[in-house]
C-alpha cells in the first residue's frame, strides 16, 4: 500500500476534531438532574398541535398564552439533534423551587380579544395539546374542550403540577387541567397553576418507564412473531443452501469427470451449466459508477443501524431530547469510511476510472436525499409557521457537516478500499465479447431456480442480477413503502397538506435507505456466493 499523501492526513486530522465538536455537548443547566432544597426548577413550555397529527407542532407561545411574571432564560440552548426535531423550548415564567409547594396561584391574565379567541377556538376545534417538560420529563396537557353541540368554547386555565422526587431528584410529574372557563370575547381570563411536591418510590433510572408503552413488552404476540419470522428465516436458508450444496457437489462431480475424459470424447465448446458463463460472470454491471456509490451507501447504513441499534440498546437514548437523532447523525459521520472503502473498492475492481466522481456521488448520495426531503418540507413548515421547520443555523451546520466531515472520511475510505482490496481478482477472466445468456426467461425468477433445483443455476442470473441482486433484495423497500401509504389511510387520522408532505417523504426517505441497505447485503451474499461457487472449479 502506497503512504497516506500529506494532505490526507491533514483533511482526516481536520475531520476527526470536527467529529469531536458533533459529540453531544454536556448542558451546563439540569444536566446534573439533581437539585437542593428550594433550587430553581423550570418549567420548560414546548410545542402546540393538534392531538391527531402528532408531527404537526407549533410554538407553545403561537397561541395566544401568557407568560409568568418570572424572568429567566429566555431560550434554551439545544443540540443539533433537538433542532432538527423542532423542540423549541421556551421558558414558562412560572415560579418553582424544589420541594417547595405552590398553593394556587394566579401567574397571569390573558386579555381575550376577538382575534385571540379565534386562535383559541381554532385550536381547541382541532383538539390541540401542548407539551412541556420539567427536568426533561414530559408533561401533556389538553388546551381546552367545546361542549357537545360546538357552540361555546372552553380553555383549562388551571394546571395543578404534583412532582414526586425522591431524594434530591425529580422522578415524577402529573399533570391535572382544572378550571374551565368560557371563551367570551373582550373579557380577561386569568391563569392559575399550583405545585405540590410529593415524596415517590420511584427510581431515577426508572422515571421514563411510565412512557414506555407496557403492552410491548407484555405482549407475548410480538415476542411470538419476531420467533416466528426468525426460525422462518432459518428454515427457508437451510432449505436453499441444502439444495444448492446438492446441485453444486453434483455439478462439480460432473465436471471433474469430464476434466478426466480425454480431449476426444469431450463435447468441444459444449460446456455444461453454470460453467459456460463463467466468462461473463464477473463483467462488470452496466453503470459501475451509480451502482458502487449505492453499494457502498448501503454499506453505511448498515453499519449506522447496527451500532444505533446497539447503542440503545446499551444506552437509554430515549430519555433525552433529541438524542437519537443526533447519535445517528454522529455514527453516520463516523462512519463514512465505510462507505468509502466498499463504494471505493468495488468501483476500482469495476475497473472505473472516475473515482473522484464516485466519491462525490457515494459520500452525498444520503445526505442529498435526506436533505432534499427536509428542504422540500421545510419550505411547507415555514409556510404553516410550524416549529418543525429547521433554523437556517441547523441546515449551515449539517452542510458543514457533509462536506467537511464526511467527505474527508469518504475520501480516506477510498483510498484505503482503492489501495486494499481495488485489484479486481476474479477467480476467472472475463471474455471480450459478451455472450448471450443461454434461455434466461427461465431463470429470471429466483423461486423457479430454487423449484428446478439448478440446471443452469445462479450463476446465470448472476449476469442479469448484477443489478439484480440489488434490486430484488431491495424491493423489500418498496413493500414497506406501500404499507405506509395503508397506514396512512387506515390506521392513522393525519390530515392537512403539512403532515401529509412530512409523513411521506420522509417515509420515502427511510424506504430508500431501507432498499439500498438490503440491496447492498442482497449484492454483498450474492456476489460472494457466485465467486465461491467460481473458485472451486477449474475453468479452461
Ligand atoms: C401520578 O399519577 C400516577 C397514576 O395515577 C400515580 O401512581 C402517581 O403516584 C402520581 N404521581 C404523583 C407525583 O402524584
Amino acid at each position: 500500500m502506497r503512504p497516506l499523501p500529506g494532505a490526507l492526513g491533514v483533511a482526516a486530522a481536520a475531520a476527526l476534531w470536527l467529529l469531536l465538536l458533533l459529540l453531544p455537548r454536556t448542558r451546563a443547566d439540569e444536566h446534573e438532574h439533581t437539585y437542593q432544597d428550594k433550587e430553581e426548577v423550570v418549567l420548560w413550555m414546548n410545542t402546540v398541535g393538534p392531538y391527531h397529527n402528532r408531527q404537526e407542532t407549533y410554538k407553545y407561545f403561537s397561541l395566544p398564552f401568557c407568560v409568568g411574571s418570572k424572568k429567566s432564560i429566555s431560550h434554551y440552548h439545544e443540540t443539533l439533534g433537538e433542532a432538527l426535531q423542532g423542540v423549541e423550548l421556551e421558558f414558562s415564567g412560572l415560579d418553582i423551587k424544589f420541594k417547595d409547594d405552590v398553593m394556587p396561584a394566579t401567574y397571569c391574565e390573558i386579555d381575550l380579544d376577538k382575534e385571540k379567541r379565534d386562535a383559541f377556538v381554532y385550536a381547541i376545534k382541532n383538539h390541540y395539546w401542548y407539551q412541556m417538560y420539567i427536568d426533561d420529563l414530559p408533561i401533556w396537557g389538553i388546551v381546552g374542550e367545546a361542549d357537545e353541540n360546538g357552540e361555546d368554547y372552553y380553555l383549562w386555565t388551571y394546571k395543578k403540577l404534583e412532582i414526586g422526587f425522591n431524594g434530591n431528584r425529580i422522578v415524577d410529574v402529573n399533570l391535572t387541567s382544572e378550571g374551565k372557563v368560557k371563551l367570551v370575547p373582550n373579557t380577561k381570563i386569568q391563569m392559575s397553576y399550583s405545585v405540590k411536591w410529593k415524596k415517590s418510590d420511584v427510581k431515577f433510572e426508572d422515571r421514563f418507564d411510565k412512557y414506555l408503552d407496557p403492552s410491548f413488552f407484555q405482549h407475548r404476540i410480538h415476542w411470538f412473531s419476531i420467533f416466528n419470522s426468525f426460525m422462518m428465516v432459518i428454515f427457508l436458508v437451510g432449505l436453499v443452501s441444502m439444495i444448492l450444496m446438492r446441485t453444486l457437489r453434483k455439478d462439480y462431480a460432473r465436471y471433474s469427470k469430464e476434466e478426466e475424459m480425454d480431449d476426444m470424447d469431450r463435447d468441444l465448446g459444449d460446456e455444461y451449466g453454470w460453467k459456460q458463463v463463467h466468462g461473463d460472470v464477473f463483467r462488470p454491471s452496466s453503470h459501475p459508477l451509480i451502482f458502487s456509490s449505492l453499494i457502498g451507501s448501503g454499506c453505511q447504513i448498515f453499519a449506522v443501524s447496527l451500532i444505533v441499534i446497539i447503542v440503545a440498546m446499551i444506552e437509554d437514548l430515549y430519555t433525552e431530547r433529541g438524542s437519537m437523532l443526533s447519535t445517528a447523525i454522529f455514527v453516520y459521520a463516523a462512519t463514512s469510511p465505510v462507505n468509502g472503502y466498499f463504494g471505493g473498492s468495488l468501483y476500482a475492481r469495476q475497473g472505473g476510472r472516475r473515482w473522484i466522481k464516485q466519491m462525490f456521488i457515494g459520500a452525498f448520495l444520503i445526505p442529498a436525499m435526506v436533505c432534499g426531503t427536509a428542504f422540500f418540507i421545510n419550505f411547507i413548515a415555514i409556510y404553516y409557521h410550524a416549529s418543525r421547520a429547521i433554523p437556517f443555523g441547523t441546515m449551515v451546520a449539517v452542510c458543514c457537516i457533509c462536506f467537511f466531515v464526511i467527505l474527508p472520511l469518504n475520501l480516506v475510505g477510498t483510498i484505503l478500499g482503492r489501495n486494499l482490496s481495488g485489484q479486481p481478482n476474479f477467480p476467472c477472466r472475463v471474455n471480450a465479447v459478451p455472450r448471450p445468456i443461454p434461455e434466461k426467461k427461465w431463470f429470471m425468477e429466483p423461486a423457479v431456480i430454487v423449484c428446478l433445483g439448478g440446471i443452469l443455476p445462479f450463476g446465470s442470473i448472476f449476469i442479469e442480477m448484477q443489478w439484480t441482486s440489488f434490486l430484488s433484495a431491495a424491493s423489500t423497500a418498496i413493500y414497506v413503502y406501500m404499507y405506509s401509504f395503508y397506514y396512512y389511510f387506515f390506521k392513522t387520522k393525519m390530515y392537512g397538506l403539512f403532515q401529509t408532505s412530512f409523513y411521506f417523504g420522509y417515509m420515502a426517505v427511510f424506504s430508500t435507505a431501507l432498499g439500498i441497505m438490503c440491496g447492498a447485503i442482497g449484492y454483498m451474499g450474492t456476489s460472494a456466493f457466485v465467486r465461491k461457487i467460481y473458485t472451486n472449479v477449474k475453468i479452461d
